[in-house]
């Protein structure tokens, strides 16, 4: 068992007992991650693993789409494209707060 931390949705935490799919944990657990096609396409599950990057699996092709080395460096991934298989606290950027 593991757990993951929905820093931006009041530290929710949910505990999971094996390796999935970040935003698929988030959609069955009202995690709150914003997404759209959940196809690595719309950019919209953008969110930043702040605690447990080493839990998560390696960066695909098609986030490099939308992140920059540095923010990969940082802990950006696109929740879609990422499975997780230990702790992680996640956070991300409310949509309300989002440019346009
Ligand atoms: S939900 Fe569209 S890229 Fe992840």
């Amino acid at each position: 068992m593991f757990q993951i931390t929905f820093i931006t949705n009041d530290n929710k935490q949910i505990s999971i007992d094996e390796k999935t799919n970040l935003l698929r944990a988030s959609m069955r657990n009202e995690g709150g991650i914003p997404f759209k096609c959940g196809g690595g396409i719309c950019g919209t599950c953008r969110c930043r693993i702040e605690e447990g990057l080493d839990n998560a699996d390696d960066v695909k092709k098609k986030e490099r789409n939308h992140l920059t080395e540095e923010e990969i460096a940082q802990g950006y991934r696109m929740a879609c494209q990422t499975f997780v298989q230990g702790d992680v606290s996640v956070s991300w950027v409310p949509l309300s707060e989002r440019k346009k």
